[in-house]
């Protein structure tokens, strides 16, 4: 009952169109970069690690249909959403292949092993974050960190649904997340159909809920975890990582290795996605403010790495900070 995020068929990449969730459930078929690069943005793929194995597919798509292209198709990918950096990781390997000589069909099975291992690495998440559970726990998470921002079964979410695999009684509560709505429209959706227990709640009611029921964590993914231990995530996890910390709720951060950036030395060298200030004004088609008010629509926030209990990854969990990060890159 997972859903399945994209699946390369034939000679294209299909996606599930995630614009048209909870209601629809409509493929959306990729034969050329462009279309990839259009679905990046417009959010029909969405998720750090979905977005990266979508890159990488996207490289592929460019070598079959033109071997001439990849460079120029590379430089496209690159440009479509900044702040997830599992999009450039993925870019980086397939341009390393694309350099040492790798044929269309090579490339293709690289961006074939890129979503396996994104799978792999899911199931891994899930295994370790699992462990940290007790056996009755109620979760808040933000977004969607699920099967749907993945190849696999989620970061955030891997965490509950082996959680309840192994029988823990899990309750969620899952932020609506504006201005996109990917809580109602994709966390929720997703939890509710693989019949976990899950309540919807708007994004100003976290603090509410921490305050009037039991909560036993906040579990979140990130897009882009610097060096230090500060992590990017959607607009909205810094106010809940800092409610947390106020109600003394442990906050993690669950993701894999291709999330993490030892390039960038800090939160604030993480490039944070600027969106449409329609998305605000009148998202889903009805206009909800003035006509010419002045938006701020950033799309990510920084969540200081203090606030951070730990990181829950394919590899284990450690905690957030400098010296932890730079050991497990070590070890890689
Ligand atoms: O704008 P989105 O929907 O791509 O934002 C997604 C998130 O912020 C997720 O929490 C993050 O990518 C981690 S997904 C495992």
């Amino acid at each position: 009952l997972i859903p399945k995020t994209l699946e390369w068929k034939n000679d294209a990449l299909y996606l599930l169109d995630q614009t048209r969730l909870p209601l629809e459930e409509v493929e959306l078929r990729c034969g050329t970069v462009a279309e990839v690069v259009s679905a990046i943005k417009c959010l029909a793929v969405r998720g750090a690690p979905a977005i990266g194995v979508a890159g990488a597919y996207g490289v592929a798509i460019a070598a079959l249909n033109d071997p001439a292209s990849v460079v120029s198709a590379i430089k496209d990918l690159a440009a479509s959403r900044p702040t997830a950096v599992n999009l450039f990781w993925a870019l980086e390997k397939m341009t390393l292949l694309h350099r040492a000589g790798a044929t269309p069909a090579e490339l293709l099975v690289a961006a074939q092993e890129i979503e396996a291992d994104d799978r792999e690495r899911c199931r891994l998440i899930g295994e370790h974050g699992a462990a940290l559970l007790p056996d009755e726990a109620t979760v808040i998470t933000h977004c969607n960190a699920g099967a749907l921002a993945t190849a696999g079964i989620g970061t955030a979410l891997a965490v509950i649904y082996r959680a309840v695999e192994l029988g823990k009684r899990i309750k969620v509560y899952a932020d609506e997340t504006r201005p996109l709505l990917q809580g109602a429209r994709i966390t929720a959706w997703e939890l509710q159909r693989s019949g976990v227990d899950v309540t919807l709640i708007t994004d100003g009611m976290a603090a509410a809920v921490m305050k009037r029921r039991r909560v036993d964590a906040v579990i979140t993914g990130a897009d882009r975890i610097a060096a230090n231990g500060d992590a990017a995530n959607k607009i909205g996890t810094y106010g809940l990582a800092v409610a947390a910390r106020h109600h003394g709720i442990p906050f993690y951060i669950a993701a894999p290795f291709s999330t993490f950036d030892a390039k960038t030395a800090h939160g604030e060298a993480i490039p944070i996605e600027e969106r449409d200030p329609s998305e605000v004004t009148e998202g889903f088609g009805r206009r909800t403010a003035p006509p010419g008010i002045a938006v701020f629509n950033p799309a990510f926030d920084v969540t200081p790495a203090d606030l951070i209990r730990s990181f829950i990854t394919e590899r284990g969990v450690f905690p957030a900070t400098r010296e932890a990060l730079a050991k497990a890159m070590a070890e890689r």
